[in-house]
């Protein structure tokens, strides 16, 4: 009964894939005896995702549940250091019926479906202060009020990392010229030494 949906996916194209899908399976797998409840809320098999400054990201959420869904709540929190700041949430009155979410924030846009329980929401333009735990939260009534939440990670990197790679690259270029240099100065140097003995 307690699925886990493995349909989470992303707009950003940085994902780390190998250890994250490992850790976010394992976590999937602790977590899972623990969700008994009718409902299962999920941000999908990653639970992590390493975005670009400037970029906008999916916040992938999934709920399910056997016993069915009657005004279902739920919202998106953003954990910024302790204080949570609620992002978006509204009340899905049943099965395939489209809910009419309440956006609080500026930068984020509901881009959820009904007929795929999905509520997932995309992020606009993220900068560093976005970083952070995203919370999906979700309580279906007809469960007598049972909490159930999936954490999401956002880690914003620098677009400079990829200038950073070309530097590196010049300077490993710069260092393999001078040595190159120095050897062949050396040899010529050799060379003309090898010359000035054997005309002495
Ligand atoms: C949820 O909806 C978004 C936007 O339509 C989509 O990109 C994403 O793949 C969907 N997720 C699932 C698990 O269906
Ligand atoms: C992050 O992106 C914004 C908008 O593109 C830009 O103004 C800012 O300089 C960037 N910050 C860094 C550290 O690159
Ligand atoms: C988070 O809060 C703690 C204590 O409340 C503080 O020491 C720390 O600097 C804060 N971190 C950030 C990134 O604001
Ligand atoms: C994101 O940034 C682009 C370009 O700066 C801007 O046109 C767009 O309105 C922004 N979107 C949101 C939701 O802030
Ligand atoms: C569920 O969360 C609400 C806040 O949204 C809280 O008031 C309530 O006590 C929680 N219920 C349980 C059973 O944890």
């Amino acid at each position: 009964m307690a699925s886990v949906d493995s349909t989470g996916s992303s707009v950003s194209r940085r994902l780390r894939s190998g250890d994250l899908l490992h850790a976010g399976l394992a976590v999937a797998l602790l977590l899972g005896p623990w969700s008994v409840g009718g409902l299962v809320v999920s941000t999908g098999r990653v639970s992590s995702i390493e975005a670009m400054n400037g970029s906008t990201v999916l916040l992938p959420c999934t709920y399910s549940s056997c016993i069915g869904i009657k005004n279902l709540y739920f919202n998106w929190q953003f954990n910024d250091n302790g204080t949570k700041y609620k992002l978006c949430d509204a009340v899905i009155p049943d099965d395939g019926e489209v809910p009419w979410v309440h956006v609080y924030q500026d930068r984020v846009e509901f881009v959820g479906s009904s007929e795929s329980n999905n509520i997932s929401i995309l992020l606009w333009n993220i900068t560093f202060e976005d970083e952070g735990e995203y919370t999906c939260f979700a309580r279906n009534p007809k469960e007598k009020g049972h909490n159930h939440s999936a954490i999401f990670t956002l880690i914003v990197v620098d677009q400079m990392k990829e200038v950073d790679n070309t530097l590196t690259v010049i300077i490993v270029s710069v260092l393999g010229g001078v040595i190159g240099l120095v050897i062949i100065v050396m040899g010529i140097k050799a060379l003309v030494i090898h010359f000035q003995l054997k005309d002495d």
